[in-house]
């Protein structure tokens, strides 16, 4: 009797497990990760909130996803760009898409709880995950990565689309252009610190450079 009960509850067990993918998958989500600010105690204890919104988003950056966080606006940034590197073939521009949401906490100017309109009152973000204005210590982002861009650097792999480099899209593109969220993914933790993919060996810059 005690084996039957015990297969029985295995069988049980193995029927939950392939039941429900989705309550594992969400092990990797934003919860209990650095980007779950509903911790905090800013009067709210949603996921989403202080990013998106799904209404009266900040619309004034281009490709944003309903935005809902006070974006730097005031800010200049230096950039990576040829003054800085002379083997540098891209064509960099000022923090656009996606890139400026990530800097609108990560470069250390705003408060971390201006959200939904408000101001906040809480201090800018401080430590070693500040990126800063100055992003000429920083890989380049916000530059359009095509095969041109491959053929000019001679050691690029040719992006397959405007939207991926690698056909599996591991690492996206925006509009055509590396952002922030090429290498790092803001919702998931599954590789630390927010990264699309285990960099193991370097094998994220591998996806682009040929080295
Ligand atoms: C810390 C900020 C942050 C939080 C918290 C956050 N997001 Fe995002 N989200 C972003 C940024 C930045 C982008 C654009 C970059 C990208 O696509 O990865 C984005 C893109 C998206 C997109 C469009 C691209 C895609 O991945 O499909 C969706 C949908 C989305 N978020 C949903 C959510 C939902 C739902 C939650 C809450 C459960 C959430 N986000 C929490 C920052 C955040
Ligand atoms: C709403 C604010 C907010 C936005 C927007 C945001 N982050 Fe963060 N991020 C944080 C906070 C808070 C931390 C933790 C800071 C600390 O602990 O000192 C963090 C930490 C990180 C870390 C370090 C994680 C680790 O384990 O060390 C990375 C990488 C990161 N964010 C990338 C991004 C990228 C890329 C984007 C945009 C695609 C983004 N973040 C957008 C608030 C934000
Ligand atoms: C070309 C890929 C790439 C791009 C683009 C990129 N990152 Fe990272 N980032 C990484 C890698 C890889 C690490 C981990 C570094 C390590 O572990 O040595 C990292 C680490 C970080 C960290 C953790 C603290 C640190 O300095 O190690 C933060 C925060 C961060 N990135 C934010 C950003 C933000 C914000 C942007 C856009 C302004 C950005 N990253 C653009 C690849 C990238
Ligand atoms: C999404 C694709 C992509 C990923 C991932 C990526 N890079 Fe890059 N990287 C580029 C492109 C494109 C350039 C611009 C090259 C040029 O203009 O010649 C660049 C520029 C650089 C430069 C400056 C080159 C110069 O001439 O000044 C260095 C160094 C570099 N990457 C190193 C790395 C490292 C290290 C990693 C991994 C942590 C990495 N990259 C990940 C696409 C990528």
């Amino acid at each position: 009797m005690k084996n039957v009960k015990q297969l029985l509850m295995l069988t049980a067990a193995l029927a939950l497990l392939a039941a429900t993918p989705t309550a594992l998958q969400a092990a990797a989500g934003i919860s209990g990760t650095k980007h779950d600010l509903s911790v905090k105690g800013w009067g709210t204890d949603e996921l989403c909130i202080f990013c998106h919104t799904p209404h009266n988003s900040d619309t004034t950056v281009k490709d944003a996803p309903l935005w809902n966080h006070k974006v730097t606006s005031t800010v200049a940034f230096k950039v990576y760009d040829a003054t800085v590197s002379p083997t540098l073939n891209a064509v960099v521009g000022s923090p656009s898409s996606s890139s400026k949401l990530c800097l609108s906490c990560h470069d250390g100017t705003v408060a971390m709880d201006s959200f939904g309109g408000k101001s906040g009152t809480q201090p800018p973000m401080t430590g070693t995950n500040v990126v800063g204005t100055d992003l000429s210590n920083d890989h380049p982002i916000s530059f359009l990565y095509d095969a041109k861009l491959a053929g000019d650097d001679g050691a690029l792999v040719s992006p397959t689309s405007a939207s991926k480099v690698d056909a599996l899209g591991k690492v996206p593109l925006f509009a055509g252009k590396v952002e922030c969220a090429s290498c790092h993914q803001v919702h998931n933790n599954e590789f630390p610190p927010f990264l699309r993919m285990a960099n193991t060996g370097s094998a994220l810059c591998l996806k682009c450079h040929i080295k």
